[in-house]
């Protein structure tokens, strides 16, 4: 076979591909993408102790799945174990864990593998944020911001992955953030920590998917501000198409997405358009549509969550 034979079959072949994917993207925006069965999942889910952690819980625990919850939080970790087993889970394992400390990590995992056995649906999110402004923000804080919003993604891949490889089963979820999308004043180390984690994310992603390992799934997720207390004090000046998120409407897309085998989730949808005019515009007009959307003035009022973490 000549070379510009095999040439145009190469491209053949992949004009096809794409004409398929284009035609499966067309029939799933109009019918619903069918959801999967999490029963018996055994669902690793970080900073569970309270916010959207505890939330996915008490969800996965309808979902009839096996929960795993660690947090640093011992107490907020037990509270959601006890609101789980309410909520119907048969078999809640909760961890005191500092996801910020990669020994631990390892520790923990360790110790789940033994005592419950292989993770299937690791969910990454716990997170914290400083909120101050960059040359405000003090060394320890900024890596702590990557030590529990990013580096622990790392721990807790090298921890579950393997084995999600040998079953060729696992789905990986990463709780990053819409400041894991666009930069924002007053958020640098966070919004550093959030990119690192969608980078990592998406780069293991494509890692499995060129490994042909088409039984790990991602989902990566981007939400604007959601009302757990984490960004207390925070505001939108547009709250129609950037509105602040009710924590159970966020849960709900969350868990969908990972049902459906989503790779993304931006929330509100706004998100998705904002990343597109970004990949084009000038940066003069950016900065205007940030400007009259408030987004350097979001942090303002920023006191975040009052308890301790
Ligand atoms: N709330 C928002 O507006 C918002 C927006 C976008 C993304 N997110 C992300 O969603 C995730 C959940 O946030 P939330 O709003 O539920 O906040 P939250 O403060 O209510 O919950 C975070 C949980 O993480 C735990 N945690 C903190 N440090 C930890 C550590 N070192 N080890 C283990 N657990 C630790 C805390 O104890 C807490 O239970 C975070 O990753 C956050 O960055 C939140």
């Amino acid at each position: 076979m000549s070379s510009g034979w095999r040439s145009a079959k190469k491209l053949l072949v992949f004009l096809t591909k794409l004409l398929l994917t284009v035609l499966e993207a067309v029939v799933f925006t109009l019918l619903p993408k069918p959801r999967k069965s999490v029963a018996g999942e055994v669902v690793l889910i970080t900073g569970a102790g309270s916010g959207l952690g505890r939330l996915l819980a008490l969800r996965f625990a309808r979902l009839g799945s096996v929960l795993v919850l660690w947090d640093v939080n011992k107490e907020g970790n037990e509270e959601t174990s006890k609101m789980a087993r309410e909520a119907g889970a048969t078999r809640v394992h909760a961890y005191t864990c500092d996801c910020g400390q990669r020994e631990e990590v390892y520790r923990v995992a360790d110790q789940v593998k033994k005592e419950v056995g292989d993770v299937s649906i690791l969910i990454n999110n716990a997170g914290i944020v400083t909120g101050k402004k960059f040359l405000d923000c003090p060394d320890e804080l900024m890596e702590k911001s990557f030590d529990v919003n990013f580096k622990a993604h790392l721990w807790t891949y090298k921890a579950f992955l393997p084995a999600m490889i040998a079953n060729d089963h696992g789905h990986l979820v990463c709780i990053s953030s819409s400041a894991g999308l666009i930069g924002v004043n007053g958020l640098a180390d966070y919004c550093a920590s959030k990119f690192a984690a969608l980078g990592f994310a998406e780069s293991v992603f494509i890692e499995t998917f060129s490994q042909k390992r088409k039984g790990i799934k991602t989902t990566i997720v981007c939400p604007f501000f959601i009302k757990t207390g984490m960004f207390e004090g925070c505001t939108t000046a547009c709250p129609s198409l950037l509105p602040i998120l009710d924590p159970e409407y966020a849960v709900g897309k969350i868990v969908d997405a990972v049902l459906q085998e989503k790779l993304y989730l931006y929330m509100p949808r706004f998100l998705y358009f904002m990343v597109f005019l970004r990949s084009f515009l000038p940066i003069k007009m950016g900065l205007l549509i940030i400007d009259y959307l408030g987004i350097f003035h979001v942090m303002d009022g920023f006191t975040g969550q009052r308890k301790k973490q």
